[in-house]
Order: C-alpha cells, then structure tokens, then sequence
C-alpha cells in the first residue's frame, strides 16, 4: 500500500469557497444506530489485542452492530424518518435524495432510491455518490448546489453504513476501529438568516487511493482461515459484503487525516474571515480520538471544541459526522448563530469541509438505548423522544 500524495498536501484543499448564490441552510439532521454493542473487550476474544491497546490508540470502546435482516437502506431510512420527524417536514417535501455509503449491500439499486421509495417521496433525483467517509460532506455540498441552482427545493442527504459487515475480523489493524450507523440531513433554502451553509470546501487526492480500500483486491496477509462472526466468535460470519474487505495503512491514514483536519479547520475559519478559534465546535469525521487530539493541538484549541464520540460508536465513515453533529445538537453544543465547521476525510483519498450558521435546524436521534439510559438517569415522563428532538 505505498502512497504518494505529500504534493496534495503541500497545495489547497479545493476549489471550492464562500458558495455565491441565494442563502441555503441545513434544516434538519438525523441519526440512527443499532442497538447491539460490541465492547472492545468482546473483540479480545478472537483478535490478538488488548482492550487497553484498543482504548489508548483509537479512543474506541464500543460500537454497534447491525442485525443480519438489516440493510444499509433500512439503517438509512431511520435516520431519514428522523431527521424528517424532528422537523415535521411529510416526505412529500423531499424533492431530491442523495445516498452516500462504502457498504452497500448491491451496486444498484442506489441507498437513495430505496430511502426515496421507503420514504414515499416524489419520483424526482436519486442518486449515491461515494467518497468514502467524506461522502456526506461531499453530498451536503452537492445538495446546496442543487438548491441554490433551483433545482430542488429540499435535498435529503443519507449516509448509512453497516462496515461490520465488510470488516475483516481476522485483521487486527482494521477490525477494531468500525461500526454501524447511519445519518442524514436535509438541506433547503435559508428561511431565517440566521441560519447558513456559509462555505464548502472538497478535495481529493488519488495519488493516495491504495492507501484505504474497500474491495476485493484489498485482501491482503490477513486473509487466511474464516472469519468469525463477532457477535458469537465460534461461528463464521457471513460472506463479506459484495467479497469486499476493508485493508488500510493506518500511519499513511493517520499522518493524511491530521493533516487534513486541521487545514481545513482553518480553510472553513478563513472562508468566514474568522480565526479558529471563533469556530464555536468542530464535527470531525470520527475515525480515532488521536486524530482529533493532534488537530485540536496544532490547532491551539481546546478538545472540548470538537465533538467526540468515537468511544461510544468507533468509526462510522460517511455517518459519523451527521451522528456527532446530532448529538451535539441535542446536549445545547450548538448555540443558535454559532459558527459550525463540519470535516470529514477518508478513502480516495478525500476530504471536505462545510462552514454553518447554526440556526433553526431540528435535530433528532433514534437509538433505542438513549431511552434506556435516560430512563434510568431521570423520573419517568419527565423526558421523552420527542422533547428531545425538537433541539
Ligand atoms: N491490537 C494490538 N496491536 C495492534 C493492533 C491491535 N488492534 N493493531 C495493530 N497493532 C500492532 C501492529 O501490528 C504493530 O505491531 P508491530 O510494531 O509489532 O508491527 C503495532 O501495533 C503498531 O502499529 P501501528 O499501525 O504503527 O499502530 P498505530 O499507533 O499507528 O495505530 C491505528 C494504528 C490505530 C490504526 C492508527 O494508525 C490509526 O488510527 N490510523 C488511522 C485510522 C483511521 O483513521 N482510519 C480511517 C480513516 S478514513 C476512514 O474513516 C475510512
């Protein structure tokens, strides 16, 4: 897996800046997960690893795994009915959707025409993109183009992933740090000046591409023997997800996403004429707690300006930023008119950042062991789903 992308790195991110046009906001975000969790302490039944390894060099203690009847477009749909649930916006708003996941469970139909369907949406525009885990960066980007063209009123963005499914268990390198989940968000028109996607920047770097693959050519030392199913280790799992496996460079991975973070971060900051520090939270891509440490250091801002919750859900790839932003949003992180830097990067390589003013977004989580955690924190009735997803 040699790389060569240093030039990338050295140059500008993208070309894209401060977006011209009529003012376009995100109105809605939603997540969902499975409620099966796989403890660090679970994977040193079958992997040569230490649940202290796992903790100190990733941050990840658990993540959550899909059931088997479930498809990554059924995982999406929840967090699409969320999303368009706190907002009380009917599907019959939604004028386009755009997919984004590096697990499909078949090459088409697209996840957007299967959430447009579920959904009962209008037939208009739908259609996955992929850019790894920065796919819902790069979809909420194309999303904004669209409104501000006047193509579509409402974009609805979905990123779902079930990774456990194309993770090989054998592989210690990689096994640890994935999970399932699934985000989205919907994008309109700004109503309330308030609230804004101010800037967008995308980029990528094919130089980099071998460095993180999913696909069939990525089966590398690791692939001898069966895999075991995670979840019950004396049995095999089942056949990966379309033969693919995910294979990675973790230190080429790392050095990239350090990097890319923190540039970005000041890219958004400059696009707003603001200094970082202004930038009230930071969603990063949650791929591991280190990551996010370096850039937050290099930065000179605290990590409590990033959110975090890559201990709870590991890597989610495209759904990792809707969920962090979600639950955010929902623990009062997001102020209204504060400023918002959404960054993401991953396999390509690829990498984007969106700037928002954050405003009257509804935000909603579905994740059945919230209620339960909550249940037993705070009286009965006091809390409820719905009071909860109206942030
Ligand atoms: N348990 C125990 N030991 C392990 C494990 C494990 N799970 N995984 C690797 N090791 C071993 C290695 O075999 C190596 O052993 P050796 O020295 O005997 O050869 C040793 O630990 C150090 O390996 P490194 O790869 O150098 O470990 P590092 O500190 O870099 O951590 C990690 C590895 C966590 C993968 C890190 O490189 C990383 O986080 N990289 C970025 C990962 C990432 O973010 N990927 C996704 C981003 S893009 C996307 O989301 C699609």
């Amino acid at each position: 897996m040699g790389t060569s992308f240093d030039g990338a790195l050295a140059g500008e991110a993208g070309p894209t800046g401060l977006v011209p046009g009529p003012g376009c906001r995100v109105v809605a975000v939603g997540a969902a997960v499975p409620a099966a969790v796989l403890a660090n302490r679970q994977l040193t039944t079958f992997l040569s690893t230490s649940e202290e390894w796992i903790s100190s060099r990733t941050g990840i203690e658990e993540r959550r795994v899909a059931p088997a009847e479930m498809s990554v477009a059924d995982l999406g749909l929840r967090a699409a009915r969320t999303a368009l649930g706190a907002a009380g916006l009917p599907a019959g708003a939604i004028d386009a959707v755009i997919g984004t996941s590096s697990s499909v469970d078949a090459t088409f139909p697209s996840v957007a025409c299967r959430i447009q369907a579920g959904l009962g949406c209008p037939p208009g525009p739908a259609f996955d993109l992929q850019a790894a885990c920065t796919g819902m960066i790069y979809g909420i980007a194309v999303a904004d183009a669209m409104v501000r063209a006047g193509s579509a009123r409402r974009v609805l963005v979905v990123g779902s992933e079930i990774f456990t499914r194309v993770v090989d268990w054998r592989d210690r390198g990689t096994a640890v740090l994935f999970g399932d989940a699934a985000g989205a968000v919907v994008v309109g028109p700004a109503t309330d000046p308030g609230s804004e996607i101010l800037a967008a920047r995308l980029g990528a770097d094919g130089r980099g591409a071998d460095a993180l693959v999913a696909g069939a050519e990525g089966a590398g030392p690791e692939g001898t023997g069966t895999i075991p199913d995670p979840m019950s280790p004396d049995r095999p799992a089942p056949p990966r997800s379309l033969g693919r496996v995910v294979r990675m460079n973790g230190r080429e991975v790392f050095r990239f996403s350090t990097t890319i973070l923190e540039r970005l971060v000041r890219e958004l900051a400059a696009a707003a004429e603001i200094a970082p520090a202004d930038l009230e939270l930071v969603v990063s891509h949650q791929a591991n707690s280190r990551i996010l440490a370096t850039a937050a250091g290099r930065l000179g801002l605290p990590i409590e300006r990033f959110a975090v919750n890559v201990d709870r859900y590991g890597n989610t790839s495209t759904a990792s930023v809707p969920l962090a932003l979600a639950e955010a949003a929902l623990a009062g992180r997001c102020r209204p008119g504060a400023s918002v830097g959404l960054i993401a990067f991953g396999g390509g390589l690829t990498w984007g950042g969106i700037l928002l003013r954050w405003g009257d977004t509804a935000v909603g989580l579905d994740d059945a062991r919230v209620a339960d955690r909550r249940a037993a924190a705070v009286p009965v009735g006091t809390r409820d789903g719905r009071e909860e997803a109206g942030g």
